[in-house]
């Protein structure tokens, strides 16, 4: 009955071919404009628009292997990988779907079909029991009287505390969304196997494995509990690959069917692993790398939020779990080949984003590796010492509030030890934490509070001056019936050629006149629908509901849209040179520059910086049309124009086109033809975080601007070292090797000029008992020289006292005393007593000290004083003490 995933999945997509389905690819795991989806996480998530009405299909009968993730939301699977045989924050979704083409009876023929005939799945029926929603009459009797089974292999499953659709066979895709009753078909592993039927209150243990579910989507479910039936119900079933695999391989864990074995086996084998090392653990990477090479694929990196945020959790705890066996900095990248080996037919998506998944994860594991080891530590100490085995929530917080520890990574390794966190208190000292950055975040933040849900007519795509209405005015958020005595406030017209600011693009500024006055405006900005002009009475007064004539700044506008226009030719560039990959993260277009930000996790070298900036100019000097149109968004996406992947878009959206270069959907002004823009000029490149970077750059004058300054410095160069432009590169490289020579040649001098004062030092010194005393004077000596001068003394002379003042912009002493002597005078203590006599500030320890005269004194009294002090002292102590060699 073996059967290999790879035939499992082909098996299945060939059996509803054969009844007639088309066979879909799977979509990808960010479903675009869904807010109430994070990835996709069910083979029906790509139909959804279907379920709900609002598509129609020509194909009705559809299969497909979807690729999906349960890390978030109502469905979350990430807390239980490690812990369970049979979950996964990543798994492919083997499912048919049929719309208004059959339903239960057939839906349910189907699946027993594959998976009992013996030229499909040939499972013994016997080993089958299903469960049903307690009102499913329907299924109950298909089950009964056409399949034959019996009654005790039919459970039903009721609602919780008998509130309506709240069995665990009625299926919600999220919060929201289609849903329905559902039939569950169960693979039974035996009595050998710890477990209890489906339903029971008991623990459910490992014996009965879900293998099917069989959804007929009859709701929509909304906000309020409030569910809407649905004109025509459809099927959507779901059978996780993995799960059906461990069946038909019979084996009683996901973790040994053949793909996860070959990623275990060959993880063991790279990096020499013992077939004793914690399973689980492996368990964990081997899900892991799964889930975080596939998002990397799809574009979401690492970061603080989103997509990204879950991403970053689970490579960091696929670290966590690595370093818990031993694996070292940097193993979790390494894994991705044998990763894309175990998928095979699956594997295209992977082979083809290869080298930026293993950078991503390799860098990721760089950053985190330290907060890692750090934060392992601490956690070790303190679980050492705990009482009633829980975890102070203190500790909790303080790792993840100072150490940027992550909780999670702490509730998994104390979860792994049975260790309790009081979470309570966790919660309540985030939410003070919380509480305490937003008010910081929003005090003396002044909002504007407007309640008007109309519309401001925009006419500044064609239009610099238009006459209209004043609507509102608001002066500190209050709505006033005019506006005069050089006062602040905001207008509202009726409609404006004014540009409010959004998608990157600042607003406009200009001036809007009535007949009594002139309101200076200096920005613009978007409140839904509705733009709002900030500015100031510079003359007389504006008063509501009167004619003015609204006109822009247009010559700082003609400038953003330079700008504006170069956004787009940028962007398309980026992909052009740098791959499809490349994803806008964010910009800021003004008249001055652009700012843009975007997806990529490598540094950019000169070439290829001036090879972006070399496509842009091309594109402008191509002087192509910029037009703008309108379309459904649907078809925006069809046609693979570019768009934000977090933003959500209205149904009809404005494209700005640009020839095929670039086809970008977009609110903001333009140039009407490329060449407006003159010259582009990159300014500056730079990384902001992992895996995001940003460009600066300048058009039109100012690009010009840029290269005369560049230009310039160059011309000073050149003037500096007396060189014309042909042989400049060789002059500074010339320069540079005299300069290396020099330096060598410097260093000898010194060195030997060294050699020399040290040999005049030595000779200077005055001998009590058999110690030699050293006072010695320096002027202008460089630290590192004197050092050297006392380790040199010191070798020389064993038993030695060395005092050396250093004159330069300050006094500096220094006091070296050798380890047997420093026991009777001590270095540290010899100091302190010169500056008790001499003003000064220093210490050290026995052996050495140093400080900083201060005193006012004149020089030369301050050498005097300082060697009649340090000579009495060590006069005193060496005559008083009698040196034997039990002391030494
Ligand atoms: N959509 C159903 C599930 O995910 C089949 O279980």
């Amino acid at each position: 009955m073996y059967k290999k995933t790879e035939i499992i999945r082909q098996t299945f997509l060939n059996f509803f071919k054969n009844k007639n389905h088309i066979i879909y690819p799977s979509s990808s795991l960010i479903i675009d404009n869904d807010p109430t989806l994070l990835f996709t996480n069910a083979g029906m998530n790509q139909f959804k628009d279907i379920f709900l009405g609002y598509k129609t299909t020509k194909d009705k009968k559809i299969a497909s292997a979807q690729y999906c993730l349960r890390t978030g939301g109502k469905h979350n699977d990430l807390e239980n990988v490690g812990y369970t045989s049979r979950h996964h924050t990543f798994f492919e979704m083997l499912g048919n779907f049929s719309f208004g083409s059959y339903l239960k009876k057939k839906s349910i023929i189907y699946a027993w079909e594959l998976l009992t005939e013996k030229k499909w799945f040939n499972i013994d029926p016997n080993k089958l029991l299903v469960t049903i929603y307690e009102y499913d009459i329907e299924s109950y009797k298909i089950w009964k009287n056409i399949i034959g089974l019996s009654n005790n292999k039919i459970i039903s499953i009721k609602n919780k505390n008998n509130v309506q659709y709240t069995s665990d066979n009625f299926w919600n895709m999220e919060k929201y969304g289609p849903c329905g009753p559902c039939t569950e078909i169960f693979y039974d592993y035996g009595e050998s196997v710890h477990g209890n039927i489906p339903g029971s209150k008991k623990d459910i243990g490992d014996r009965f494995l879900e293998i099917w579910n069989i959804v007929f989507i009859e709701y929509h479910k909304l906000p309020k509990k409030k569910f809407i039936k649905l004109k025509s119900p459809s099927v959507d079933t779901g059978m996780g690959l993995e799960r059906i695999s461990s069946v038909l391989q019979n084996v009683k864990s996901n973790y040994d069917i053949d793909i996860f074995r070959q990623i275990i086996q060959g993880i063991k084998k790279k990096f020499n692993i013992s077939n004793k090392v914690n399973h689980k653990a492996l368990q964990v990477i081997s899900d892991h790398i799964r889930s975080s090479a596939y998002i990397i694929a799809n574009n979401v990196f690492p970061s603080n939020e989103h997509r990204g945020y879950v991403l970053r959790k689970i490579i960091r705890r696929a670290i966590r779990h690595g370093r818990s066996i031993g694996l070292k900095k940097c193993f979790f990248y390494k894994i991705v080949p044998i990763l894309i080996k175990s998928m095979n037919q699956a594997n295209h998506i992977l082979i083809h984003n290869k080298n930026q998944i293993e950078n991503i994860l390799k860098m990721e594991e760089l950053q985190f590796s330290d907060t890692l080891n750090k934060g392992l530590k601490i956690l070790k100490e303190e679980v050492k010492n705990l009482k009633n085995n829980i975890l102070d929530a203190n500790i909790v917080f303080y790792l993840y509030d100072t150490l940027g520890f992550p909780i999670d990574l702490t509730q998994d390794f104390c979860k792994e030890k049975n260790i309790q966190i009081d979470m309570n208190k966790l919660k309540k000292k985030i939410k003070k934490h919380k509480k305490l950055n937003i008010q910081e975040k929003y005090q003396n933040k002044n909002k504007l509070s407007i309640s008007i849900n109309k519309k401001t007519n925009f006419i500044g795509y064609n239009f610099s001056k238009q006459k209209t209405i004043v609507k509102k005015i608001y002066i500190e958020n209050k709505s006033i019936n005019k506006i005069n005595k050089k006062n602040k406030g905001q207008i509202i017209l009726q409609s404006t050629p004014f540009y409010g600011q959004s998608g990157g693009q600042i607003g406009d500024s200009g001036t809007i006149k009535s007949k009594d006055g002139i309101f200076k405006v200096y920005n613009t900005t978007k409140y839904g629908n509705i733009i709002i002009h900030h500015g100031k009475i510079s003359l007389g007064k504006i008063k509501k509901n009167t004619l003015v004539t609204a006109k822009i700044d247009i010559k700082k506008r003609k400038l953003i849209e330079k700008n504006h226009t170069a956004t787009h030719l940028l962007h398309a560039g980026l992909k052009k040179i740098l791959g499809e990959n490349v994803l806008q993260k964010g910009s800021l277009v003004n008249e001055k520059k652009i700012r843009f930000d975007y997806t990529y996790f490598k540094n950019l070298s000169f070439k290829k910086i001036k090879k972006i900036e070399k496509t842009v100019n091309k594109y402008i000097q191509k002087n192509i049309k910029v037009i703008s149109f309108t379309t459904k968004f649907k078809n925006a996406k069809k046609k693979k124009y570019v768009f934000l992947k977090n933003k959500i878009y209205q149904n009809n959206v404005r494209i700005i086109s640009i020839n095929s270069i670039s086809n970008e959907l977009c609110s903001g002004t333009h140039v009407s033809k490329t060449g407006e823009i003159i010259l582009f000029k990159i300014i500056n490149e730079s990384s902001i975080s992992f895996g995001t970077r940003r460009i600066e750059a300048v058009t039109y004058k100012k690009a010009f601007k840029e290269t005369y300054k560049k230009e310039k410095k160059l011309n000073t160069i050149q003037k500096l070292i007396q060189s014309n432009d042909s042989d400049l590169i060789k002059k500074i490289q010339n320069i540079l090797i005299m300069q290396k020579k020099l330096l060598k040649n410097n260093k000898n001098i010194t060195e030997k000029l060294l050699i020399l004062l040290i040999k005049k030092i030595s000779k200077k010194y005055i001998k009590i008992n058999n110690h030699y005393i050293f006072f010695y004077i320096l002027y202008n000596e460089k630290n590192s020289y004197i050092l050297k001068i006392i380790d040199q003394l010191q070798k020389k002379f064993q038993s030695s006292v060395i005092i050396l003042i250093n004159i330069s912009k300050k006094i500096y002493l220094k006091i070296k005393i050798s380890k047997k002597l420093s026991k009777i005078i001590p270095a540290n203590t010899l100091i302190l007593k010169i500056f008790k006599k001499i003003s000064g500030k220093g210490g050290g320890n026995m052996n050495f000290s140093e400080g900083i005269i201060n005193s006012s004194l004149s020089i030369n009294k301050i050498i005097k004083k300082c060697k009649k002090l340090t000579f009495a002292k060590i006069q005193k102590k060496i005559n008083n003490y009698k040196f034997s060699t039990k002391n030494y």
